[in-house]
Protein backbone atom coordinates (compact mmCIF):
# COMPACT_ATOMS: atom_id res chain seq x y z
CA UNK A 1 0.00 0.00 0.00
CA UNK A 2 1.41 3.52 -0.59
CA UNK A 3 1.41 6.17 1.76
CA UNK A 4 1.99 10.07 0.82
CA UNK A 5 4.87 10.36 -1.46
CA UNK A 6 5.90 13.08 1.55
CA UNK A 7 6.44 10.19 4.00
CA UNK A 8 7.85 7.55 1.69
CA UNK A 9 10.41 9.90 0.61
CA UNK A 10 12.35 10.78 4.52
CA UNK A 11 14.89 8.16 5.54
CA UNK A 12 17.70 8.65 7.03
CA UNK A 13 20.92 9.30 4.98
CA UNK A 14 24.56 9.11 6.21
CA UNK A 15 26.27 10.20 2.81
CA UNK A 16 25.32 14.29 2.87
CA UNK A 17 27.23 16.63 0.64
CA UNK A 18 30.09 18.14 1.81
CA UNK A 19 29.12 21.16 -0.17
CA UNK A 20 25.34 21.20 0.24
CA UNK A 21 23.81 24.01 2.16
CA UNK A 22 20.59 25.29 3.52
CA UNK A 23 19.37 28.53 2.96
CA UNK A 24 18.39 30.65 5.86
CA UNK A 25 14.53 30.63 4.65
CA UNK A 26 14.90 26.76 4.15
CA UNK A 27 16.23 26.56 7.78
CA UNK A 28 13.29 28.67 8.82
CA UNK A 29 10.81 26.89 6.99
CA UNK A 30 11.82 23.57 9.03
CA UNK A 31 11.61 25.18 12.11
CA UNK A 32 8.40 26.69 11.51
CA UNK A 33 6.88 23.42 10.41
CA UNK A 34 8.00 22.05 14.06
CA UNK A 35 6.29 25.31 15.21
CA UNK A 36 2.75 24.55 14.13
CA UNK A 37 3.57 20.74 15.63
CA UNK A 38 0.50 19.60 18.02
CA UNK A 39 1.20 19.25 21.74
CA UNK A 40 -0.43 18.44 25.48
CA UNK A 41 -2.61 21.12 25.68
CA UNK A 42 -0.44 23.01 23.14
CA UNK A 43 1.86 23.61 25.79
CA UNK A 44 4.30 23.54 22.47
CA UNK A 45 7.65 22.34 24.58
CA UNK A 46 10.03 21.81 21.37
CA UNK A 47 13.06 24.13 21.45
CA UNK A 48 15.84 24.60 19.27
CA UNK A 49 19.36 25.40 18.72
CA UNK A 50 20.56 25.79 15.15
CA UNK A 51 24.17 25.88 13.54
CA UNK A 52 25.24 26.33 9.83
CA UNK A 53 28.43 24.32 8.87
CA UNK A 54 31.55 26.72 9.28
CA UNK A 55 29.90 28.15 12.46
CA UNK A 56 30.88 28.04 15.91
CA UNK A 57 27.50 26.75 16.78
CA UNK A 58 27.83 23.98 14.45
CA UNK A 59 30.90 23.15 15.72
CA UNK A 60 29.57 23.02 19.23
CA UNK A 61 26.79 21.02 18.52
CA UNK A 62 29.51 18.49 16.40
CA UNK A 63 31.27 18.20 19.35
CA UNK A 64 28.88 16.49 21.37
CA UNK A 65 28.57 13.84 18.60
CA UNK A 66 29.40 10.09 19.47
CA UNK A 67 32.52 9.40 17.35
CA UNK A 68 30.04 7.09 14.73
CA UNK A 69 27.78 9.97 14.50
CA UNK A 70 31.00 12.69 13.63
CA UNK A 71 32.08 9.92 10.80
CA UNK A 72 29.11 11.52 8.95
CA UNK A 73 27.51 14.27 10.64
CA UNK A 74 30.52 16.55 9.64
CA UNK A 75 29.13 16.78 6.09
CA UNK A 76 25.16 18.18 7.09
CA UNK A 77 24.63 22.36 6.60
CA UNK A 78 23.17 22.34 9.66
CA UNK A 79 23.00 20.62 13.34
CA UNK A 80 19.89 21.70 15.10
CA UNK A 81 20.10 20.79 18.66
CA UNK A 82 16.40 19.78 19.73
CA UNK A 83 15.27 19.93 23.23
CA UNK A 84 12.39 19.78 25.93
CA UNK A 85 11.22 22.31 28.01
CA UNK A 86 9.56 20.38 31.00
CA UNK A 87 8.52 23.47 32.67
CA UNK A 88 6.30 26.93 32.13
CA UNK A 89 4.57 29.40 34.14
CA UNK A 90 1.92 26.88 34.88
CA UNK A 91 4.53 24.25 36.07
CA UNK A 92 5.29 20.96 34.38
CA UNK A 93 4.49 20.52 31.01
CA UNK A 94 2.79 16.95 30.02
CA UNK A 95 4.35 14.34 28.35
CA UNK A 96 7.34 16.97 27.06
CA UNK A 97 9.43 14.31 25.40
CA UNK A 98 6.28 13.48 23.23
CA UNK A 99 5.41 16.78 21.79
CA UNK A 100 9.68 16.99 20.92
CA UNK A 101 9.00 13.91 18.72
CA UNK A 102 6.03 15.02 17.13
CA UNK A 103 7.81 18.53 15.89
CA UNK A 104 11.14 16.94 15.14
CA UNK A 105 9.32 14.68 12.35
CA UNK A 106 7.42 17.85 11.45
CA UNK A 107 11.02 19.39 10.97
CA UNK A 108 12.35 16.59 9.22
CA UNK A 109 9.17 16.57 6.76
CA UNK A 110 9.50 19.67 5.76
CA UNK A 111 13.54 19.03 4.90
CA UNK A 112 12.07 16.66 3.03
CA UNK A 113 9.52 19.04 1.28
CA UNK A 114 12.72 21.44 0.76
CA UNK A 115 14.53 18.81 -1.68
CA UNK A 116 16.70 18.38 1.72
CA UNK A 117 17.17 15.32 4.16
CA UNK A 118 17.50 15.57 7.78
CA UNK A 119 18.93 12.49 10.50
CA UNK A 120 18.06 12.47 13.91
CA UNK A 121 20.55 11.94 16.24
CA UNK A 122 20.45 10.12 20.09
CA UNK A 123 24.38 9.66 20.06
CA UNK A 124 25.89 12.53 22.05
CA UNK A 125 26.58 13.97 25.07
CA UNK A 126 23.54 15.46 26.78
CA UNK A 127 25.40 16.43 29.76
CA UNK A 128 28.16 18.50 28.27
CA UNK A 129 25.50 19.64 25.37
CA UNK A 130 24.01 21.34 29.00
CA UNK A 131 27.55 22.57 30.08
CA UNK A 132 28.13 23.89 26.48
CA UNK A 133 25.77 25.89 26.02
CA UNK A 134 24.54 26.36 29.68
CA UNK A 135 21.06 25.15 29.26
CA UNK A 136 18.93 26.08 31.83
CA UNK A 137 17.59 22.86 34.52
CA UNK A 138 14.55 22.60 32.57
CA UNK A 139 15.65 21.90 29.23
CA UNK A 140 16.17 18.32 28.28
CA UNK A 141 18.42 17.76 25.08
CA UNK A 142 16.38 15.12 22.88
CA UNK A 143 18.32 14.65 19.39
CA UNK A 144 20.57 17.07 17.46
CA UNK A 145 19.34 16.40 13.92
CA UNK A 146 21.53 16.69 10.86
CA UNK A 147 19.90 19.03 7.85
CA UNK A 148 21.40 18.91 4.22
CA UNK A 149 21.99 17.69 0.71
CA UNK A 150 22.04 14.33 0.16
CA UNK A 151 25.52 13.15 -1.25
CA UNK A 152 26.89 10.53 -3.11
CA UNK A 153 26.83 6.80 -1.06
CA UNK A 154 30.96 6.93 -2.33
CA UNK A 155 31.64 9.59 -0.03
CA UNK A 156 30.87 6.87 2.73
CA UNK A 157 33.41 3.93 3.92
CA UNK A 158 32.82 0.46 3.74
CA UNK A 159 30.87 -0.21 6.56
CA UNK A 160 28.32 2.72 6.06
CA UNK A 161 28.01 2.57 2.76
CA UNK A 162 26.47 -1.06 3.47
CA UNK A 163 24.29 0.03 5.88
CA UNK A 164 23.08 2.71 3.34
CA UNK A 165 22.30 0.66 0.84
CA UNK A 166 20.96 -1.88 3.00
CA UNK A 167 16.69 -2.38 2.20
CA UNK A 168 15.12 -0.54 5.01
CA UNK A 169 12.97 -2.83 7.06
CA UNK A 170 9.66 -2.39 9.50
CA UNK A 171 7.61 -4.72 11.57
CA UNK A 172 4.60 -6.10 9.74
CA UNK A 173 1.44 -4.94 10.23
CA UNK A 174 0.32 -7.69 12.11
CA UNK A 175 2.73 -6.89 14.63
CA UNK A 176 1.74 -3.28 15.66
CA UNK A 177 -1.73 -3.13 14.73
CA UNK A 178 -4.60 -5.20 16.39
CA UNK A 179 -8.13 -5.04 17.22
CA UNK A 180 -10.76 -7.14 19.14
CA UNK A 181 -8.26 -8.43 21.37
CA UNK A 182 -4.22 -7.20 22.05
CA UNK A 183 -2.21 -9.59 19.36
CA UNK A 184 -5.03 -10.17 17.24
CA UNK A 185 -4.06 -8.46 13.39
CA UNK A 186 -6.07 -5.27 12.60
CA UNK A 187 -5.41 -5.91 8.95
CA UNK A 188 -5.90 -9.04 7.11
CA UNK A 189 -3.26 -8.59 4.67
CA UNK A 190 0.05 -8.87 5.78
CA UNK A 191 3.30 -7.12 4.55
C1 LIG B 1 15.20 9.16 18.56
C2 LIG B 1 16.09 8.73 17.44
C3 LIG B 1 17.45 8.59 17.66
C4 LIG B 1 18.31 8.22 16.62
N1 LIG B 1 19.68 8.19 16.83
C5 LIG B 1 20.51 7.94 15.80
C6 LIG B 1 21.93 8.06 15.96
O1 LIG B 1 22.45 8.43 17.04
N2 LIG B 1 22.71 7.78 14.88
C7 LIG B 1 22.19 7.40 13.68
O2 LIG B 1 22.96 7.20 12.73
N3 LIG B 1 20.85 7.32 13.48
C8 LIG B 1 20.00 7.59 14.52
N4 LIG B 1 18.64 7.54 14.31
C9 LIG B 1 18.09 7.18 13.00
C10 LIG B 1 17.44 5.80 13.04
O3 LIG B 1 18.44 4.82 13.10
C11 LIG B 1 16.53 5.64 11.83
O4 LIG B 1 15.47 6.58 11.90
C12 LIG B 1 15.93 4.22 11.76
O5 LIG B 1 16.95 3.28 11.57
C13 LIG B 1 14.91 4.08 10.65
O6 LIG B 1 15.49 4.42 9.42
P1 LIG B 1 14.86 5.56 8.49
O7 LIG B 1 14.82 6.84 9.30
O8 LIG B 1 15.81 5.67 7.33
O9 LIG B 1 13.49 5.12 8.11
C14 LIG B 1 17.79 7.94 15.33
C15 LIG B 1 16.41 8.10 15.11
C16 LIG B 1 15.58 8.50 16.13
C17 LIG B 1 14.10 8.71 15.85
Amino acid sequence: MSIHPLLAARWSPRALDPAGEVTPAQLEAVIEAARWAPSNGNTQPARFLIGTRGTPTFESIFALLSTRNQGWAHAAAALILTCAETENRKGAIPMPEYGVGLAAENLVLQAVAEGLVAHQMAGFDKEEARAVFSLPASIRPQVVIAVGKLGDPSLLDDERRAKEEAPRRRLPLSEIAFTGEWGNPAFSADR
